[in-house]
């Protein structure tokens, strides 16, 4: 794999993403998350801050003296104590890091921390040099990077790399970059910045503008090796860019993206599975790649081409994901034919006139529920059926049953045919105009 094509996955989850109202993990989470994050096949895995607590600084010890693949990385300010602390955390990491920041924009540097320019120099050449004499790989964060003067910035990042810096992060802090803007300041920094050739240049997105994937995506094509990123996006305010979907662009777009990494995608799901259990904080339904809703299919359309052929609808698959499978959603947008397949899948085959009045039943119904589940829709076959039958024995016609042999997951079709039969009969729906209706108000597909 040419170096060149390879992006290099610094996973923040457990600091940045940590930072985020009510995602705060203590040691044994941040353990089992560590463990799967290295499942997840991420190059670089930044624990945690270590000075800020003894609870974080025990995280990122036993982290790094578990997790053995990874680069294991604590985050430090530019200050001899909290370098010191991120060392003492790290040492017995197979591939320690020591990543230490400070602020370069003027509004950090007059209200925050009242230094000057000058000042913000030294100490950041200060730090890199202390952090190089404890630890080989280090990386340095210009917070603010992308509300600096860029002649300064320039002139901090030329400094550190002189220090031993080995990878240089270029924050967008606040998420106030736009995409081409930010991959404009890489091109820049690599244009401008004396030896930047030899270190890596990282993006680090906040989201606060809904960019941070643009943004680091735009740094890669600009010559970004190493972009850091959450699972689920999680991080300050409205996060950090989302490491499932700056990942699988780059997977499902390798002509516009033409890069790799080494992230077994198949682990994104449980991973974000676990990151809300272990939190309790979940994501939005329609959150790309691991939303409840990113492979759920409501509308009668797209359905019927989900059924044909799933290439129509879906430019990934569930599974490459790690979710287990498509859903086909059954609401009021359902088409026949998604209703047809579900019964199938209930072990019903239903002729053309069964078919049209447990649709007719289930829109009335749909109308009014969101979402009709599997056992509504039980229901309805029953109350078709049962009203067949009765007009049948009204004309002395014979029973036919309805269901099929096959299987609903585990349960026969028998032992299916037996639930509806006894299930208590539910209240007809109807539409209050039934008689009137004809046919081929049917257009669902
Ligand atoms: O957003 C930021 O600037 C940071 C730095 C500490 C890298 O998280
Ligand atoms: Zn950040």
């Amino acid at each position: 794999m040419a170096e060149r094509d390879y992006v290099r996955i610094f996973d923040t989850t457990l600091r940045d993403g940590e930072q985020s109202p009510g995602c705060s993990m203590n040691v044994g989470e941040k353990r089992r998350l560590a463990c799967q994050l290295d499942r997840l096949g991420v190059d670089v895995l930044e624990a945690g801050f270590p000075i800020s607590s003894e609870g974080d600084f025990q995280a990122v010890r036993a982290v790094a003296q578990e997790i053995r693949r990874p680069v294991i990385a604590a985050l430090a300010r530019c200050c001899q104590a909290d370098i010191e602390r991120a060392w003492q955390a790290v040492e017995a990491a197979e591939r320690p890091r020591i990543h230490t920041f400070l602020a370069t924009s003027d509004i950090h540097l007059q209200h925050k921390l009242k230094i000057s320019r000058r000042d913000c120099l030294e100490r950041a050449r200060d730090a890199v040099c202390l952090a190089k004499s404890f630890c080989q790989d280090v990386e340095f964060s210009p917070e603010d990077a992308t509300r600096s003067d860029v002649e300064f910035l320039c002139e901090v990042l030329e400094a550190v790399i002189v220090a031993g810096a080995t990878t240089v992060n270029i924050p967008d802090t606040v998420g106030y970059a736009v995409p081409a803007e930010y991959a404009d300041l890489i091109s820049t920094l690599r244009n401008r910045v004396r030896g930047i050739e030899q270190v890596t240049i990282s993006a680090h997105c906040h989201n606060d503008l809904g960019l941070a994937v643009a943004n680091s995506l735009a740094a890669v094509a600009a010559g970004a090796r190493q972009v850091e990123c959450t699972i689920n996006g999680i991080g300050e305010r409205a996060g950090n860019a989302s490491l499932e979907e700056v990942v699988m662009a780059m997977r499902v777009r390798p002509d516009r993206y033409p890069y790799c990494t080494t992230v077994a995608t198949e682990h994104l799901f449980p991973s974000s599975q676990l990151l809300t259990a272990i939190t309790g904080v979940g994501v939005q339904p329609n959150k790309a790649i691991i939303g409840r809703n990113a492979f759920a299919h409501e509308a009668g359309i797209h359905q019927d081409g989900m059924i044909k052929n799933p290439l129509t609808y879906e430019i990934m698959t569930p599974q490459s994901v790690g979710v287990p499978s498509t859903r086909l959603v059954m609401g009021k947008h359902s088409g026949r034919h998604a209703l047809q397949i579900r019964c199938e899948r209930m072990g019903f085959q239903l002729n053309g006139r069964e078919l049209d009045m447990v649709y007719r039943l289930f829109i009335a119904l749909a109308d009014h529920a969101k979402v009709v589940d599997d056992g509504r829709i039980l229901d309805l076959i029953r109350q078709v059926r049962i009203a067949r039958t009765s007009s049948r024995e009204c004309s002395g016609q014979p029973r036919t049953p309805l269901a099929s042999d096959a299987h609903v997951g585990a349960m026969p079709v028998t032992q299916l045919s037996n639930a509806v039969e006894r299930a208590p009969a539910p209240p007809l729906v109807t539409t209050g105009n039934e008689s009137e209706q004809h046919e081929d108000y049917l257009w669902g597909v």
